[in-house]
């Protein structure tokens, strides 16, 4: 059967069989080719989409919006809608989807997301919550494809640090439907939740992956990517002397590139990153902890392994096809 994304949500890539993964990888390196090859799409020509964002953003944002742009989609950006404040969910969802094709949503729960779908009667796109970030994972996909030379279902993916957040969540699940052997790297206390591991695990049965738990980290031996993330993310700002204590044995350095044993090994990291001292947040960790990085060195940040740029780009290809398959004119 020929996959059909029509009308659906984007929520959690729980929601999507691993043919359907695939045809959105396939389809974003199709329209990343046409973009290349100077073509203007209108893919989305008639469509208006809008961006609800709770958290900050430089890169999800700008992936919609010139994704959008790109297929000829208008779109509105909202931080300071009545939602939540004067209007609820539910009737915020109903205005919105009267006025527009397709919504994003980025903020802290994922029941936020989950209502906006329930009630708005258009696509709902999960641009990021507490517990997820599956737009996230179509980018870092695309990248494996293009920077390791196996089929996805042959590849190691170890990713190291807070291994419950959205994004340790998300590539846990993303790796089970595409058949990956995926290790999470992380002390006991910030592994996945057991509820999501027993799921998962059930999905690795029938697509070949293997979901394991460590706190070894000899364990990234024969890794094909190491994957991080921060160790705190957006709305935990108070935890980050807990983190660091439990998470600096986790770090990517060059050590731990080393120990996979692969030299072709490559970095990924959703971005951004506290590699150096360059930022705001980055100055005050330096002079409250004396780190002057975190959960990547410089180092492996900079170095021949890193491609994490390609990996930003890739965000914006992936995202016009998650847009393109679910509300474009196709
Ligand atoms: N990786 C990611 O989602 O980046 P932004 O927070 O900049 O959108
Ligand atoms: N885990 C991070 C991801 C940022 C893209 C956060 O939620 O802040």
């Amino acid at each position: 059967m020929p996959v059909n994304l029509r009308g659906r949500h984007f929520i959690t890539l729980k929601d999507f069989t691993p043919e359907e993964i695939r045809y959105m990888l396939d389809l974003s390196r199709d329209l990343k080719n046409k973009k290349r090859a100077g073509i203007k799409g209108n893919l989305l020509e008639g469509k208006n989409v809008v961006l609800l964002f709770e958290k900050n953003s430089t890169r999800t944002r700008c992936a919609f919006e010139v994704a959008a742009f790109d297929e000829g989609a208008n779109v509105t950006f909202l931080t300071n809608s009545q939602m939540g404040k004067k209007e609820s969910i539910e009737d915020t969802a109903k205005v919105l989807g009267r006025f527009y094709d397709g919504i994003e949503f980025r903020g802290f729960k994922q029941e936020t997301v989950e209502e906006l779908a329930k009630h708005s009667g258009v696509s709902v796109w999960n641009g990021l919550t507490d517990l997820y970030h599956p737009t996230q994972i179509l980018a870092d996909f695309l990248t494996v494809t293009e920077h390791v030379n196996k089929p996805l279902n042959k590849v190691k993916f170890v990713y190291a640090g807070d291994a419950r957040n959205n994004m340790g969540n998300s590539l846990m699940i993303g790796a089970a439907k595409m058949g990956m052997d995926f290790v999470a790297l992380a002390p006991k206390s910030l592994w996945p939740s057991e509820e999501l591991v027993a799921e998962m695990k059930e999905t690795a049965k029938e697509t070949g992956a293997t979901i394991t738990l460590t706190e070894n980290v000899d364990d990234v031996k024969g890794a094909d990517v190491i994957y991080t993330d921060v160790w705190v993310s957006m709305g935990e700002e108070d935890q980050f002397e807990e983190r660091i204590k439990l998470l600096t044995p986790y770090q990517v350095n060059m050590d731990m590139m080393r120990k996979t044993e692969n030299d072709d090994a490559i970095f990924l990291h959703c971005l951004p990153a506290f590699h150096d001292e360059m930022t705001v947040v980055g100055k005050e960790i330096s002079e409250k902890f004396g780190l002057k990085e975190m959960e990547v060195t410089d180092e492996v940040f900079r170095s021949k392994h890193s491609k994490v740029f390609d990996e930003a780009e890739n965000r914006m290809h992936t995202i016009k096809a998650v847009m393109v398959s679910t509300i474009g004119n196709l």
